[in-house]
């Protein structure tokens, strides 16, 4: 059946940005014999075969201005790949959650846009916790996987292992036996796998270790070597919502086909702090901390005394570290409460200092808590910074995209 009452029959309405107009160019005979001797996609005649032409040549043209920019000597971008314009084709962002703790960094960048295609933890207690928490077994030690039989994937998240670079740590950096190396084996996965984009999170230490050494051997290894286009920030938690100061560096990286050259990180508000009184509870049960060790070893000595808050402090507390659960006296924050008059935080405050939600499922014993904790990130503020790459890479695809559907009038 043709046209007539049939379903989509007729000319469409094109919209005036797509319609078609005459416009004079000059062509040598040439190259008009040229043109009308190849064969272009369905076109049949001069005018659809030059607008055929033409955005085959734009979208050439943008391609080879991405590929370009890529130093090709260095480059993973030597086989000339097509560039992919679009997400996946439910349009789902896929990721991989590396170092994956308690999922802290997976929190701030999941949507329902997103999922994950796997996910990497070696400590058998922190994976209990991501488990109940995501419904999913990390795999085990990143060492020991092929990047091969890693799925491939959009986004590659990894707070890889910050001991050998903390304030409190060693300084050990690259150093460092085992957990020093760890970086190159995010490394290797990007290498094989060329996700569109990276989020890496690490302490603040790591900028200065080896006097910037080790932080200028991993920008270089991503953006030289890799050729991503990179961009880092130091962030603050008690900038995103959070009654802690907590400073982190945020590295993030976009593939350089999607010609990413500048990135704007959110800075959160430092105008609107939130007061640690608002978190708290009233006496928890079974966080006391003892007259007797609060004697002998809390206010023992004279060389300065732990932080301690109540229900009227508007303080940020000081960052929640993975050793809380030792007591630490001097970078350890203690709350006026309970029987003895001074307790730990509890876990319900502990997700709170660290933005996780009220119903974070912790099936681990409180040493594993606090460690699991304070080992993740805040995650309002990995939100905000996830949220601003989704937005950065969108509107980066968009331009991409080649121009399709044009109707001939
Ligand atoms: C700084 S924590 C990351 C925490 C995470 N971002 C979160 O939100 O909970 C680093 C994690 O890497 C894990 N890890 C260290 N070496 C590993 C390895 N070889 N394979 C897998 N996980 C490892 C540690 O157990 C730890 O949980």
């Amino acid at each position: 059946m043709r046209g007539g009452n049939r379903k989509g029959a007729g000319r469409k309405n094109v919209p005036d940005s797509q319609k078609k107009h005459p416009r004079n160019i000059y062509l040598t005979d040439d190259i008009y014999q040229e043109i009308m001797s190849t064969e272009v996609n369905d076109c049949n005649n001069f005018s659809q075969k030059c607008v055929e032409l033409i955005q085959i040549g734009l979208y050439k043209l943008r391609e080879g201005m991405q590929m370009s920019k890529i130093d090709k000597s260095k480059s993973i971008y030597m086989n000339d790949q097509i560039v992919e314009c679009t997400t996946q084709k439910n349009n789902q962002l896929t990721f991989i959650d590396l170092f994956a703790g308690i999922g802290g960094i997976r929190k701030g960048f999941e949507d329902s846009n997103t999922t994950c295609v796997f996910s990497s933890e070696w400590d058998k207690y922190a994976a209990k916790t991501y488990e109940a928490n995501y419904g999913e077994i990390p795999y085990g030690d990143i060492t020991k996987i092929n990047s091969k039989d890693i799925p491939n994937h959009d986004v590659l998240l990894a707070g890889f292992p910050c001991q050998p670079f903390s304030n409190i740590g060693k300084r050990e950096g690259f150093s460092h036996e085992t957990q020093g190396t760890l970086f190159f084996d995010v490394l290797r996965i990007l290498k094989e796998k060329q996700p569109k984009m990276f989020l890496l999170e690490n302490v603040k230490g790591l900028l200065t270790n080896d006097n910037g050494n080790t932080f200028n051997v991993i920008m270089e290894k991503l953006s030289g070597e890799l050729g991503y286009n990179t961009f880092h920030k130091v962030l603050d938690a008690q900038n995103f919502g959070l009654p802690q100061r907590r400073e982190r560096v945020v590295i993030v990286g976009f593939r350089p086909d999607l010609c990413i050259t500048d990135f704007e990180f959110p800075n959160g508000n430092s105008n609107v702090k939130v007061p640690i009184s608002s978190i708290l509870e009233k006496n928890p049960k079974g966080y006391t901390i003892s007259k007797h060790l609060q004697n002998s070893y809390l206010f023992k000595k004279d060389d300065g005394k732990p932080q301690l808050v109540d229900f009227d402090s508007d303080i940020q507390v000081n960052t929640l570290v993975a050793s809380y659960h030792k007591i630490q006296r001097l970078t350890g924050t203690f709350v006026k409460d309970g029987d003895t008059g001074v307790r730990l935080f509890s876990e319900l405050e502990a997700k709170r200092l660290m933005g996780f939600p009220d119903d974070f499922v912790v099936p681990v014993s409180r040493t594993q808590m606090y460690r699991q904790f304070g080992n993740s990130v805040a995650v309002p503020m990995m939100r905000a910074v996830a949220d601003t790459m989704k937005e950065t890479l969108i509107k980066a695809e968009n331009k991409m995209k080649p121009i399709t559907d044009l109707t001939y009038v």
